[in-house]
């Protein structure tokens, strides 16, 4: 390792010599007569997506080696603000989110990158890139917009981003020839003065020789508000394989300055995203091929979106609304995106081979040899052993110094809880043969549980579900309690939304709540802290529902979580209770450490976290992912845990399955 890394630093060190030799002058990348010029000659941009922060650093080299012997010569990348700076002014650029080090990788492997700094990146990622707390900010800041403070919080973090990139740029001997301003603006607004603001800060920092651009959709409404060609900005286009991409390039040319329009597709879709709820989304290889041509064997540029997708690890997924902001939708764990390079890095499929050919085809670069697959082990069948109740152990899983009180329900970006889970209790006097309980604004999904005693207890009542898609009032049946009913109301934040006007997308509950019409008062809120539970094996052990028990909780359907579930959970006497379960599994000293995917068939809904990494969200119930990636860097010899969030009901067998193959055909 240390062997390989130096030898790589002297190929650089040598690449940089060269450079320097023949001349600092000659390190140029450049748009003329419509085409692109690197060093003297018109260059070809043959690139592709492939984003840091949805791969395991430890397989970054991996992954860019499987884009170049796909005959890519430049790498995108999106730079998620959320990751980098997780609260304000604490910065990070360590492990997933070393940025540096992955350009640099590029480049010692002889690829360009075209770098989108956002602040905005859409991506399918939380918020579409942007920290959370900046939802927190009094009064509210407009997002992507001449805002003030908005502004000023943005030239801050490209103050810290871009003096990092400045000795990367091409001119200063590094791979980055291109540096996007905002992502796709036409499609969200038309105000120009907060363009021209970004390219003066990216100007600040990158100088002037650095070609600045933008990326929107080849229409005339999107190109005309989203491009600014007076700043000499040059716009690039995205399109999806059905376009006719020619009459697109005509257009990019008018919002180009004459001559200035070399034809760029930056996001040409190899695949497409998909929601929770949906089937897994394909694109044909052979038309993905075809149109791809169109666009290299005429001298086009084009980057592929994605080359490799990755993973949404942990709580990052972004999502999407429709018409209204109920409308919503989650992005599942996997971002594999149809694309060439698979998930877990395979390239043994038609879609990489046709395009390799193609880019071979128009391009010229030698056809490379294809790079192995990687191998994959199958874990077995691991039994799940401990049980804890998520409300058994909330004081230890909340952090005293979140929990807050107030009059109020307070949203999670307040209560400093980002990503996750929150408990809202509360408490309420019996009147009727049965309560009615509305929360006309909840985000995303609040389950609900009622018991007769004070604070919170295990075992407490299941009452149903709220929604943010499917928000009805629930019916809670009298509990004849001798004092008040205590309330609690466990909401997932299932990834904020990327795209479009609901982006500035709060957690958690955003109204009052009302019990028979009248607003309940007087909060106590705690913020789940998962990272608590590294020590989840000092709780003790519960008893271990029987097989048989658990076959008689109800995996339902999510539109049907209504009523009847209360009379028959109060009659059985069985919670839908969210709890943590703990599984050991063993890897052979001797043998090497594979790639695995757990599948949660037969599991609901929640999360799951192997050796303290969260590898993201499972939903089966609702698909289509069953099965969660588990790259091998995150394993280790010797003992392995897994810890999963269930929110409803495990598998009634009590097991997960480790499983060599990724599997979408859960939910239908
Ligand atoms: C662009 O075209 C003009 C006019 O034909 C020519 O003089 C110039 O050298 C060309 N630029 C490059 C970089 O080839
Ligand atoms: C572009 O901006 C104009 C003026 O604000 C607006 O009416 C139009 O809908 C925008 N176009 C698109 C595609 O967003
Ligand atoms: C593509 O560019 C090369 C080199 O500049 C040129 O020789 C060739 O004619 C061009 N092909 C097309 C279809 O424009
Ligand atoms: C939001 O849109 C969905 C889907 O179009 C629709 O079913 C729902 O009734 C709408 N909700 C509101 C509050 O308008
Ligand atoms: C690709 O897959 C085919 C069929 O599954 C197999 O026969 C072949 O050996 C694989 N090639 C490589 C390079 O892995
Ligand atoms: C959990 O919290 C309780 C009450 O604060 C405390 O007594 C107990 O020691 C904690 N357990 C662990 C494992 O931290
Ligand atoms: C019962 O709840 C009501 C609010 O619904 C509150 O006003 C009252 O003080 C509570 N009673 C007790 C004994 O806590
Ligand atoms: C509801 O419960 C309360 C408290 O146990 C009881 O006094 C009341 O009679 C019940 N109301 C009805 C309509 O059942
Ligand atoms: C977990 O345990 C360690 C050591 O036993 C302790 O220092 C730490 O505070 C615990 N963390 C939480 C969140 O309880």
């Amino acid at each position: 390792m240390g062997l390989a890394r130096s030898f790589q630093n002297l190929l650089l060190a040598l690449a940089l010599c060269s450079a320097t030799a023949s001349g600092e002058a000659s390190r140029r990348f450049w748009v003329e007569n419509d085409t692109f010029w690197k060093d003297g000659a018109p260059f070809q941009i043959v690139g592709g997506d492939i984003h840091y922060f949805r791969i395991v650093p430890e397989y970054w080299k991996d992954r860019l080696l499987r884009a170049k012997a796909l005959g890519l010569n430049t790498i995108q990348t999106y730079v998620p603000w959320n990751l980098h700076e997780p609260e304000p002014q604490s910065w990070e650029f360590k492990g997933f989110t070393d940025i540096e080090s992955y350009i640099r990788l590029a480049h010692e492997l002889d690829m360009l990158v075209m770098l989108r700094v956002g602040p905005y990146i859409c991506g399918e990622w939380d918020l579409g890139g942007f920290p959370p707390w900046l939802l927190t900010i009094e009064p509210a800041i407009e997002l992507r917009s001449s805002d003030s403070t908005y502004l000023s919080l943005v030239d801050r973090w490209w103050g810290v981003l871009l003096p990092r990139v400045a000795p990367l740029l091409y001119s200063n001997g590094g791979p980055i020839i291109m540096v996007q301003i905002e992502n796709e603006f036409g499609s969200f607004g038309d105000d120009k003065n907060y363009l021209h603001y970004l390219v003066q800060v990216a100007r600040r920092y990158l100088g002037n020789e650095i070609m600045l651009y933008t990326t929107d959709g080849g229409a005339i409404g999107n190109l005309k508000n989203g491009t600014i060609p007076q700043d000499d900005v040059f716009a690039a286009v995205d399109f999806d394989t059905g376009s006719n991409p020619w009459p697109i390039f005509q257009l990019q040319k008018k919002y180009n300055l004459p001559g200035k329009s070399a034809p760029l597709c930056s996001e040409f879709y190899t695949g497409w995203l998909t929601h929770w709820g949906e089937s897994i989304a394909t694109t044909d290889a052979s038309s993905t091929a075809k149109a791809l041509k169109r666009i290299l064997c005429r001298n086009g540029s084009a980057v592929l979106y994605m080359a490799h997708g990755g993973t949404n690890f942990g709580f990052y997924n972004g999502a999407n609304t429709g018409e209204n902001e109920s409308d919503y939708k989650g992005d599942i764990t996997s971002y594999d995106y149809d694309a060439p390079i698979k998930e877990y890095g395979d390239v043994n499929n038609s879609k990489y081979k046709a395009l390799r050919r193609v880019i071979h085809e128009c391009t010229g670069t030698p056809l490379h040899p294809l790079p192995p697959d990687i191998e994959r082990a199958n874990y077995g069948l691991v039994e799940v052993q401990k049980v804890v109740s998520l409300f058994e152990i909330i004081d230890n899983i909340s952090d005293p110094l979140k929990v807050a009180i107030s009059e109020q329900p307070l949203s999670m970006e307040l209560m400093g809880q980002m990503f996750g889970f929150l408990l809202y209790t509360s408490e309420y006097q019996e009147k009727h043969s049965y309560s009615i309980l509305s929360i006309p604004k909840v985000h995303d999904r609040a389950q609900v549980f009622v018991s007769c005693s004070r604070g919170v207890v295990r075992n407490p009542r299941y009452v149903g579900i709220i929604e943010r898609w499917f928000n009805k009032a629930l019916q809670i049946p009298n509990l004849s309690c001798s004092s008040n009913v205590s309330l609690y109301i466990l909401v997932e934040n299932m990834g904020r939304v990327n795209y479009g006007p609901y982006i500035f997308d709060q957690k958690g509950i955003l109204s009052s709540v009302e019990i028979d019409g009248v607003i309940l008062r007087h909060w106590k809120m705690y913020p789940i802290l998962l990272t608590a539970l590294s020590n989840l094996s000092e709780f003790q052990p519960l008893m271990q529902m029987t097989g048989d028990q658990a076959s008689k909780v109800s995996i339902y359907g999510d539109s049907e979580n209504m009523l009847h579930d209360v009379s028959f959970y109060l009659n059985e006497g069985i919670s839908d209770e969210p709890s943590f379960y703990e599984g050991h599994f063993h890897i052979d000293s001797k043998s090497a450490k594979k790639d695995t995917f757990i599948s949660f068939r037969g599991w609901n809904k929640g999360v799951a976290i192997v050796n303290n990494f969260n590898i993201g969200r499972f939903w089966p119930a609702r698909g289509p992912q069953c099965a969660l990636y588990v790259p091998a860097p995150i394993l280790k010899p010797g003992d392995n845990v897994v810890v999963i969030f269930e929110l409803h009901s495990p598998n009634p067998e009590l097991t997960i399955e480790f499983v060599k193959d990724p599997d979408f055909t859960c939910g239908k």
